[in-house]
């Protein structure tokens, strides 16, 4: 249970050890929504924006600046908002984005902003394992936390220094923002994410077997291997993969980060470096919850090398 939690996020750690005592979760799959807006601001005149929606690491929304308008990535992203709010939720932004840009371009010198300028914000809410959803609020300003919103206030970053609080008390004195964030953020998103969640759930409850293979990476050093084991094409993200002899995990075994397929699904390169000698009898094995206990076990060759891999390309 150690190893698992070592790789895991907690809720999948909680979630696979209910799925060993005979218990499922009700959910599985992404858990929070969120915006992502990036605006860049080279000098006084030239500004940029990107928006886009996620469901956890999942982008479903997008933002098309030119028509000020959101594109939808999957047909069920609208998730059981009206046709009616929808169009306003996207006058909001529009205004917003427009807003935003005169705000930081108007006032750049008065904060003594220098450009180029990048502001990063994401707001959204998440499900908690216990039915609960927490809504948050973030700004950044080149990299670094800026402010945050808690409750209904807005709530200075350290790093933001003495700007950062200038703005919030600036952003207090409207109440009729503080209105709309607040009903954007506790009425709006969670009723969102739960109809989005279950108008998606065929997709985002899917299951979906990985492949795996094993092949040598550049070699770390004289007389020694490097063994790696692909593992691909799986839905959803948690997974397990180690390098193991017999039923002994091998300690050094390294991992990739998870990196999307463009389908939604992941691929995970795990590694160990060996002496050559060493990497008979070591296997690499995979733990996915689509696999339903039967995990995939991938023996080195006896020559090492790329005997698996051969094996692999030439019975294809
Ligand atoms: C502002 O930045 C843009 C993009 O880098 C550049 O094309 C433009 O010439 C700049 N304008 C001024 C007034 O410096």
């Amino acid at each position: 249970a150690m190893c698992l939690s070592y790789f895991l996020p907690p809720w999948a750690y909680v979630r696979a050890t209910g799925l060993s005592s005979g218990y499922r979760m009700s959910f599985q799959g992404p858990t929070s929504f969120r915006v992502i807006q990036i605006s860049s601001f080279a000098n006084s005149t030239w500004a940029h924006s990107q928006g886009s929606g996620w469901l956890d690491d999942l982008q479903i929304h997008g933002w098309d600046s030119d028509s000020g308008t959101a594109t939808l990535l999957k047909p069920w992203s609208k998730g059981n908002i009206s046709d009616e709010e929808f169009a306003e939720l996207e006058e909001i932004i529009r205004v917003y984005f427009y807003r935003f840009t005169q705000d930081i371009q108007g006032s750049a010198t008065k904060f003594q902003l220098k450009f180029p300028i990048e502001t990063q914000v994401t707001a959204g809410c998440e499900l908690r394992s216990g039915g609960s959803i927490v809504s948050f609020f973030r700004g950044a300003l080149g990299g670094l936390d800026f402010l945050s919103a808690e409750k209904d206030t807005c709530v200075p970053a350290p790093e933001g220094g003495s700007r950062a609080q200038h703005i919030c008390k600036l952003i207090m004195q409207y109440p009729a923002v503080i209105n709309i964030v607040r009903k954007l953020l506790f009425d709006t998103c969670p009723r969102y994410l739960l109809g989005v969640l279950d108008a998606g759930k065929a997709e985002l409850q899917r299951q979906v077997k990985p492949e795996a293979w094993l092949s040598s990476g550049p070699s770390p050093g004289p007389g020694r291997l490097l063994l790696v084991c692909h593992v691909s094409g799986f839905y959803p993200k948690p997974v397990w993969v180690r390098w193991m002899r017999g039923e002994q995990e091998q300690p050094g075994t390294r991992h990739s980060d998870l990196l999307p397929n463009a389908d939604w699904t992941w691929y995970l390169r795990t590694t160990l470096d060996v002496a050559a000698g060493e990497a008979a009898g070591l296997s690499c094995r995979v733990k996915h919850s689509s696999l339903e206990g039967q995990d995939i076990i991938l023996h080195w060759g006896e020559k090492g090398l790329d005997l698996p891999l051969l094996t692999k390309i030439f019975s294809t």
